[in-house]
């Protein structure tokens, strides 16, 4: 055995294995604890806990860096297109020109959908938020393509994830055009990823989208700096649910679910909604000694990993910049009232002591909604995004031999065991 860790439990020691990564600090291996000592660990949140070994992301907190199979986020998001760091993920090489040609051609013949699959929008009241039916009509995939369905076969894993990936835009189109009263637009086999998601989102029948390339290029870029994440709370919940062997598709459903919360990829509509509330930046000291008085949080701050600044938000304020000029809207107030609430975060000791850094979200409200999506569409868009994440992860957990089922144990604080009182007697 190489290096160890030694526990002591009353008057016994267990030597476990540490294990070391490629980066990243080492892991002691305690799956032989229990039967060892008959002590389990405590961890709720997974604060200190690998859940599982990865090949696809790496992130540094400390340092503010973000790899995918071991490219840097913001080399990624400044060359490389959404499509080729899926390919990425999936495959963990950049494709060669002609993969790239035959990867993008397999989604881009993927996007349609059933006709049968337009019936379950209908269903749902229009003011139906779009992640609800995200929820739903993702999970609904299982059954339209029940090929994909089985895990065991690798062929049908990958058509699997080509076919998330692929139509997960013309769902997301779909719950947005539905709520806002439109019909629906079908895709277009000659359209990039991007454009055609903008395009089955604001076309209508009376007026054609016309192309941006600058707003094209800021919706490309932000899916990139939302396709994966490694271990996150939405990511975990598709390992997990797909541990059992459930499908693919139920198991992307639920990390739908997971993601729709606001302390995860519900916070930049929560941020946007903050900088609204806050309205002008001379109530940002009002609202940053709320923040202090612990009445409410920083919305678009912090980040379980990242003690630095997440370096997401570094590209996603450019773009922000980038797509507000484009529209006209570079003097937006609220735009002036994020960069001062910045500059003052980014200098006050309460924010610099517990390392509260801008995360992605802060800016991306702001640049969603000036490329005309309501904040309700923020989280779909997370969504479509982390598909391929989501899906990079569950492929690689059923491909790797030492899987298991997710099955957490408990410190149980409950009653003891105790008898049955009949109702009469209670
Ligand atoms: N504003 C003000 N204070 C904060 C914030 C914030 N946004 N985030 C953390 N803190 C403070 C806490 O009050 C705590 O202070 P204390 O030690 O004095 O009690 C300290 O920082 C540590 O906070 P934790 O809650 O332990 O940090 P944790 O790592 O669990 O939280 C989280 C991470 C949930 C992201 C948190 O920072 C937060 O709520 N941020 C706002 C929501 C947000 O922007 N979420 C987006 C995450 S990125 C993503 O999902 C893409």
């Amino acid at each position: 055995m190489g290096e160890t860790a030694k526990v002591t439990i009353g008057d016994q020691t267990v030597e476990l294995p540490i294990l070391k990564g490629t980066a990243g600090p080492d892991v002691v291996d305690i799956r032989k604890l229990y039967a060892a000592s008959d002590a389990f660990t405590y961890d709720p949140g997974f604060t200190s806990t690998a859940s599982c070994e990865s090949k696809i992301t790496f992130i540094d907190g400390d340092a503010g860096t973000l790899l995918h199979r071991g490219y840097p986020i913001s080399q990624l998001a400044e060359q490389s297109s959404f499509l080729e760091v899926c390919h990425l993920l999936l495959h963990g090489e950049l494709p060669t020109a002609d993969e790239f040609a035959k990867f993008e051609h397999t989604i881009t013949y993927h996007t349609m959908l059933h006709e049968q699959f337009d019936r379950f929008f209908q269903g749902f009241r229009r003011d139906a938020h779009p992640m609800a039916i995200m929820v739903g009509a993702v999970g609904a995939l299982s059954a339209f393509y029940h090929d994909s369905t089985n895990v065991d076969d690798p062929s049908q894993r990958m058509i699997s994830a080509h076919r998330l990936i692929a139509k997960m835009p013309t769902i997301a189109a779909r719950a947005f055009k539905y709520s806002q009263g439109q019909p629906f637009v079908h895709p277009r086999n000659d359209l990039s990823y991007a454009e055609n998601f903008l395009r089955m989102c604001f076309s209508v029948p009376a007026e054609d989208w016309k192309p941006n390339p600058v707003l094209t290029r800021a919706m490309d870029r932000i899916f990139i700096l939302h396709a994966d994440h490694e271990q996150n709370a939405s990511t975990s919940t598709v390992r997990l649910a797909g541990s059992s062997g459930a499908n693919p598709f139920a198991c992307i459903a639920a990390g739908i679910a997971c993601l729709w919360g606001p302390a995860h990829g519900g916070a930049n509509e929560e941020a946007l909604n903050m900088l609204k509330e806050i309205g002008s930046v001379d109530r940002i000291p009002e609202y940053v000694q709320g923040v202090k008085d612990r009445r409410y949080r920083l919305m678009g701050f912090g980040h379980r990993v990242y003690k630095n600044y997440d370096p997401r938000a570094t590209v996603m304020q450019k773009t922000c910049h980038e797509v507000l000029d484009e529209v006209g809207h570079g003097d937006d107030p609220l735009l002036k009232v994020a960069m001062e609430l910045e500059r003052i975060a980014l200098s006050d000791e309460y924010f610099i002591e517990r390392k509260l850094y801008p995360n992605v979200d802060f800016y991306s409200g702001i640049t969603l909604r000036a490329l005309g999506f309501p904040p309700e569409m923020f989280t779909v868009l997370f969504a479509v995004a982390r598909t391929v994440g989501w899906i990079a992860q569950w492929k690689e957990m059923i491909e790797d031999p030492a899987y298991k089922i997710g099955r957490p144990r408990q410190l149980y604080t409950g009653a003891p065991p105790r008898d049955y009182v009949p109702v009469e007697k209670r």
